[in-house]
């Protein structure tokens, strides 16, 4: 059988030399507390561990109440067993889900504590031991202590009941075909642990655009498949979420309104929730697309956005439910003589007033930008705007505008910065990082999620090197001070293994991979460059001529988006000012975002000292030559990876080689005509 990558970073290859010995010395025993009942999360860890174990070293650890051996491993809740507790020392800085990994070494014996404070953490102290076998890394004098930065740390999936993904690019769902949940699947038990290896625990599964099937997922037509999949995941400590749609009530409950504060309505959704924790105890709650791309919402209604919310938080709060309620709200239907409306303003503009007004079990979950995850943008305004309004950041790790995981994009390093950008809502050191931590504002529930980008493809990401997307993703959020290296890093010596050419140039090519895929796409922070409706490949004017509002506004004078206060759209002002003076000056503004807030000629000059123009020809020549440039590296891995991994990853490094080359030309030419200005290098323009 061909090895196709399904294992992802979980492989547990043999492992051999030096460390066999070593890591078998430990991996022999397991000791597990007696008296504490082995089942549930903490019956997971036993499993993965012994697993990882078994297929590393060839034999799986025997497990026993008290050791037989001079060195072992112990698992455990810390609180629960003498070995663990007199090992952990002061554990009061340790989160719920937090875990220590100690190496204890006593004068006739030694062994290896793996011990949280709650189930969940032992899994993840499991998980967290396995992967430094699988790096091989010493694990003789082991002394740690993990707790994640956020406490939701989720994915959301986009998959329909007909078994498509919205902005998918790796088959089909793995949740649903024909209508039907695979609640039986195996997929999904690899999945959750895939996701619970990373930190994961918290899942939606089912796109925020809820159609007609997918609106009886709350019903008991299809809860107790629900239900199953939840068990699952509850295995793997995560919790399961659905997208409801908004108007349930006219689309399933036989009512005429939808409307929030109609005392009918109110009871609907408090009956829809009894009987979702009827099914599934551990629910975690509705993720809400409302008033959004033509989707219903409160605003038919006259009302507004925290009426809608807090009526569904009303109803899952005898159960401890959330309500994750989406900001991304705009008009779609923009005139592009109006410059007053700009839909980069319209998240802050809708929900800033709002402030106060939500609930407390309501996050509001707002886009990394203020448009729609583009490859660059600034980061969304209203991040941290809201003092008194639980918020979360989602990211996008499907590659929707980013390659669709046909081209090569590591989004590590995008999802950083926005991380470190400093709103100065509470003055310096108010970061998105922190904000999302709940350290800023004293926020009752915040955390991260993000867009998947699996499907049903054997890789589960269809481009192979798709997968560090979603690995560094989970990292990401469980550690934000992890740098993007070390995340590429460690995922590459897991997936690939342990060679070193292989570990740099797979590390190399993915920490550039972004700035290449910027380099040949849309300039300078403008964006939007897409096939419409598509998202991949050039059509500079696709979206320019459309009612979507997401201009560029080139013509042969010049190009950008004038969102300053004195001459613009006034987007600039939503920043706190430390950041509005930055982007509002031409001068002070950064390059990459200099035509995100500003319309400029073709001779402006940038900071870098080049023209626009000739930094829109340069970076588009530059972005083939370096996609040429890892074509001929990859080259040199053939005999080191395997043929199938090694084939794959070729043949779609020569597609991404084709769109590079297709937006270098159409983009090259499209200015050189605008402009009439040459390339100073006097390059083939088309
Ligand atoms: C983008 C994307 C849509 C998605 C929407 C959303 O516009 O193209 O497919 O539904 O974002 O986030 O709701």
């Amino acid at each position: 059988m061909g090895d196709h990558g399904y294992a992802a970073w979980l492989r547990y290859e043999q492992v051999t030399g030096d460390s066999m010995a070593s890591y078998a010395s430990w991996a022999n025993e397991m000791v597990l507390p007696a008296g504490v009942p082995v089942d549930g999360v903490l019956k997971t860890a036993v499993q993965e561990l012994s697993r990882g174990i078994r297929s590393m070293l060839g034999t799986a650890p025997t497990v026993e109440h008290e050791p037989s051996r001079q060195r072992f491993i112990v698992l455990g809740v810390l609180g629960g067993g003498s070995l663990i507790d007199a090992a952990a020392g002061d554990t009061a800085a340790l989160s719920s889900e937090g875990y220590i990994l100690k190496t204890v070494h006593e004068r006739d014996r030694a062994y290896i504590v793996a011990a949280g404070k709650s189930d969940k953490a032992v899994l993840y102290a499991a998980f967290h031991l396995l992967r430094l076998m699988q790096s091989g890394s010493a694990i003789d004098q082991l002394h740690l202590m993990e707790s994640p930065t956020y406490s939701l740390r989720m994915i959301n999936h986009w998959d329909n009941m007909d078994g498509s993904v919205e902005r998918g690019y790796s088959g089909r769902s793995i949740f649903y075909e024909n209508n039907n949940v695979l609640s039986d699947s195996e997929r999904i038990r690899d999945y959750a642990r895939l996701m619970a290896s990373v930190g994961i625990n918290g899942i939606a599964i089912n796109n925020v655009n809820v159609h007609r099937e997918e609106t009886y997922l709350i019903t008991e037509k299809l809860l107790p498949d629900v239900a199953r999949i939840a068990e699952v995941f509850g295995e793997y400590g995560i919790k399961l979420f659905l997208s409801v749609n908004y108007a349930g009530t006219i689309e399933i409950g036989g009512l005429d309104t939808a409307d929030p504060l109609d005392p009918q309505v109110r009871t609907w959704w408090k009956e829809k929730a009894a009987e979702v924790y009827r099914y599934i105890p551990d629910f975690g709650g509705f993720l809400v697309k409302a008033d959004s791309e033509n989707r219903p919402g409160p605003f038919t209604y006259g009302r507004d956005h925290a009426d809608g919310a807090n009526m569904l938080a009303e109803a899952l709060e005898p159960y401890g439910g959330l309500v994750l309620w989406r900001c991304f709200v705009y008009n779609c239907h923009q005139d592009w003589r109006d410059r007053s409306t700009d839909r980069a303003r319209a998240a802050y503009d809708h929900f800033k007033p709002l402030d106060g007004r939500f609930k407390d079990n309501v996050i509001l979950q707002i886009k990394n930008g203020p448009m729609d995850f583009q490859v660059r943008e600034p980061v969304s305004p209203l991040f941290g705007a809201m003092e008194h309004t639980n918020q979360m950041m989602e990211f996008q790790i499907a590659q929707e505008y980013t390659g669709q995981q046909k081209d090569v994009c590591f989004l590590v390093p995008q999802w950083k910065e926005v991380l470190n950008f400093d709103t100065y809502v509470k003055g310096s050191g108010s970061t998105v990082k922190e904000i999302a931590a709940g350290h800023v504002h004293a926020y009752t529930h915040s955390g991260i999620t993000a867009v998947s980008n699996i499907g049903n493809d054997e890789n589960w990401t269809g481009h192979h090197l798709a997968q560090a997307n979603l690995y560094g993703y989970g990292r990401l959020i469980w550690n934000p001070e992890l740098s993007s290296e070390e995340i590429a890093g460690e995922w590459a010596v897991q997936t690939f293994g342990g060679n070193e050419k292989v570990r740099d140039i797979l590390v190399n090519f993915l920490l550039e991979s972004w700035s290449i895929y910027e380099n040949y796409t849309a300039p300078l922070g403008v964006g939007w460059m897409v096939t419409p409706h598509y998202h991949y490949g050039p059509d500079i004017d696709g979206y320019e001529y459309s009612k979507w509002g997401t201009y560029h506004f080139a013509d042969h004078k010049g190009i950008g988006v004038d969102r300053t206060v004195a001459t613009g759209t006034g987007y600039s002002s939503q920043y706190m000012q430390a950041n509005s003076q930055v982007y509002d000056s031409l001068e002070a503004c950064p390059d990459e975002l200099l035509l995100f807030f500003h319309h400029v000629p073709y001779t402006h000059e940038l900071k870098s000292g080049k023209t626009v123009v000739q930094h829109i020809y340069d970076t588009h020549f530059a972005g083939v030559e370096r996609v040429e440039y890892w074509i001929g590296r990859w080259q040199e891995l053939e005999g080191l990876v395997g043929v199938d991994r090694f084939r794959h990853v070729a043949a779609r490094l020569n597609k991404q080689l084709d769109n590079a080359m297709a937006w270098r030309d159409i983009v090259n030419t499209y200015f050189f005509r605008k402009s009439g200005i040459p390339d100073a290098h006097n390059r083939v323009i088309y």
